[in-house]
Parts: structure tokens; C-alpha cells; sequence
């Protein structure tokens, strides 16, 4: 089945109210546990720079998860970015140590120049240009940075994407069943994501199968 772009910016109201209001748990506790796995838990701090943080649960997962971590959250949706302004406004564990900005990527301004850490979770296949995601990365990562993406993977045919959204958002309203539905079918598959990081000069990083959706792409910057 081919690629089918969907809307790149999530900026509707009802898709960001739908999307905030989703029982996400699993799949971001997950995130993080998968992190752990590759990284391990000692030594880990710094800057962290999470791509396409929507309004932002990844980054306040991990700053809770790394303590000694400051944890930077860009997306394009500045309705994305204002709703977790007003969560992180009562997060006072960590309303220190996370800061969501608004900017689309790849010409957007960030705080730093370089991070420690990069982290990204279900913004590759919302990109029409997927060498957004790895020209950024290469940008803002020093040497040895860590870096852990998690997408989702395009299914071979509409039936099985059809069964996967019965099977994982069936009880979700609508609109977020129509969003995980098109973001499917707006997903890479495996070899694609793998000749992308040829092309990237990033093929050091490793893709695994992490689900029957998703996919990991992982491993540290030369
Ligand atoms: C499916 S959401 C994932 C949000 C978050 N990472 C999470 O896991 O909850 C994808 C996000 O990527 C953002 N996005 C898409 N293209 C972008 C770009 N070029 N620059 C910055 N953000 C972008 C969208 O606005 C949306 O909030």
C-alpha cells in the first residue's frame, strides 16, 4: 500500500482536545520504558530536545522519569503547545525543568544550539519530507547524544490498518479514530525508514519492530 500524507500540523481544536483527552498510557509509559532499555538510568542528564511534543506528555514523562534532565518540547500546532502550557502550569514537580515552544520544524528557533539528548514520538509521519526529522538531529545533537524515535508503521493493506484502529481506539471518539486511521496510512515502513537513514548519513541508528504498530528507530550519534 502507498504512503497517503495526511494534515501535517495537528491545530483543530476538537482533534487537540480528542488527542489531550486520550487514554495514551500505555504507548507512553512504554516510550519511556523502551528509553530506559537502551540508556539505562545512571549518568542521564542534560538537555532534551523532544520533537513534535504535541502538548507535551512525552516531555513531562521523561522529566519526571530523568531528574536531573531539562527537557525542551517544540511543535508547529500552537494549539498543541497551549494546551500543555496550562497542564504544566499546576505540574509543579517539574514546571522548572520542561518548556514547551511553539515552531515548525525544520526553520524553527530553539533555545539551544546543541542538546544532550534527542526524543521524538509520532512526528515522522506527520512530515510530507521525512529528512526534516534527521536534518534537525543532526543539527542540535553532539557526539555521542542518544537519540529514540518511536512512529507508527504503515500496514500492508486498508484491512489490516482497518483492524488495528478496531483493535487499539475502538471505544475513542471519532475523530481520534479517523487521526490514528490516516496517521497508518501516513506511516513508513520499515525498509523506507532504513533507506531514509542511508540517505541521512544516520544509518548507524537502528529500526526494530516494536508492536504490531510501531516501530523504534534508536542508537547513539557518531
Ligand atoms: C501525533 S502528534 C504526537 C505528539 C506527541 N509527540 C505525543 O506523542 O503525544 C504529532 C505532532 O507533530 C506536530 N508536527 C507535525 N509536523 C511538525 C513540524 N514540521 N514541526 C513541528 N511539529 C510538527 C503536530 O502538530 C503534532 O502535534
Amino acid at each position: 500500500m502507498e504512503r497517503i500524507l495526511e494534515s501535517e500540523l495537528m491545530e483543530e481544536e476538537g482533534q487537540v482536545c480528542a488527542y489531550a483527552e486520550a487514554d495514551f498510557e500505555d504507548a507512553h509509559s512504554r516510550f519511556i520504558a523502551l528509553f530506559q532499555d537502551m540508556v539505562g538510568h545512571k549518568g542521564i542528564n542534560g538537555y532534551v530536545l523532544d520533537l513534535g511534543c504535541g502538548y507535551g506528555d512525552i516531555a513531562m514523562r521523561f522529566a519526571r522519569a530523568y531528574p536531573r534532565c531539562i527537557v525542551h518540547g517544540i511543535d508547529g500546532s500552537e494549539a498543541m503547545i497551549h494546551y500543555g502550557k496550562g497542564i504544566l502550569r499546576e505540574a509543579h514537580d517539574i514546571q522548572d525543568r520542561v518548556e514547551l515552544i511553539h515552531g515548525r520544524l525544520p526553520e524553527a528557533v530553539l533555545p539551544r544550539i546543541k542538546y544532550d539528548i534527542i526524543i521524538s514520538n509520532s512526528l515522522l509521519h506527520h512530515l510530507p519530507n521525512p529528512q526534516v526529522l534527521y536534518q534537525v538531529i543532526q543539527r542540535y545533537t553532539i557526539s555521542g547524544a542518544p537519540v529514540f524515535i518511536m512512529d507508527l508503521k504503515r500496514p500492508k493493506t486498508i484491512d489490516e490498518a482497518r483492524v488495528l484502529v478496531e483493535t487499539h481506539v475502538a471505544n475513542e471518539p471519532e475523530v481520534l479514530k479517523r487521526d490514528f486511521y490516516n496517521s497508518l496510512l501516513a506511516a513508513f515502513e520499515e525498509r523506507e525508514v532504513l533507506e531514509q537513514l542511508k540517505e541521512a548519513k544516520l544509518n548507524n541508528l537502528s529500526v526494530k519492530v516494536a508492536s504490531d504498530r510501531h516501530i523504534v528507530i534508536c542508537g547513539y550519534i557518531p
